[in-house]
């Protein structure tokens, strides 16, 4: 099913571009690598202030200030994102590489979404008795490895052949 869905975005006309248009895909990486730092910038911020779990306000007061940029520059992301993969060929859908990203990606922005809201209905949520803090302690640095983790997978996205056989 991904070989096929890559094979129709390498078929759209975005697909000739990011392929043939040097500048334009280096723009688009740029954005992309750009957008990149963002979210691991303002996703840091929050994460630091659950793990420490210090004062019921910091995190949610954290989480207030900085997820707006988390999720705008998400979107500049998976935007600029899309545009790339159409013409990805070999490092699109199909590629072990790209699943593992995939899947990290999904699992960040969960555990992300998820430390959001329970700060946004309860400020306290996270520090009410060690057990909760305990889990933020664990939580905090688990969302930033997850985040980390699909900035590796997308970087290596162009040694993956060293890791898996090219299926195609
Ligand atoms: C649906 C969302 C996304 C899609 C479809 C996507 C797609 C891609 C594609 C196709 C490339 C490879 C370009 C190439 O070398 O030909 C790439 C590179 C990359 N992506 Fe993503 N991406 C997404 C989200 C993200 C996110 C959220 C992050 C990090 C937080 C990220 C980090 C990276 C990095 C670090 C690279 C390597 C850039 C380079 O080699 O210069 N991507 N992405």
């Amino acid at each position: 099913m991904f070989h096929a869905i890559q094979v129709w975005f390498a078929a759209t006309p975005p697909a000739a571009i990011v392929r043939d248009v040097v500048w334009f895909k280096a723009l688009l990486e740029s954005a992309h690598i750009l957008a990149d730092g963002l979210v691991l910038f303002s996703v840091g911020m929050i994460c630091v202030r659950v793990a420490r779990a210090s004062s019921p306000d910091a995190a949610a007061e954290a989480a207030r200030r900085f997820a707006p940029w988390v999720w705008g520059a998400l979107a500049v992301a998976v935007s600029t994102g899309l545009v790339l993969l159409t013409g990805a060929g070999r490092r699109g859908l199909d590629n072990p590489m790209f699943q593992i990203k995939l899947a990290a990606l999904l699992s960040a922005a969960l555990v992300t979404g998820g430390l959001q809201l329970s700060l946004a209905r309860d400020a306290g949520f996270w520090t009410v008795n060690p057990r909760r803090r305990a889990a933020a302690a664990m939580l905090g640095p688990l969302c930033f490895l997850l985040w980390l983790a699909t900035v590796f997978a997308g970087r290596l996205l162009a040694y993956s052949t060293a890791f898996f056989e090219p299926r195609y």
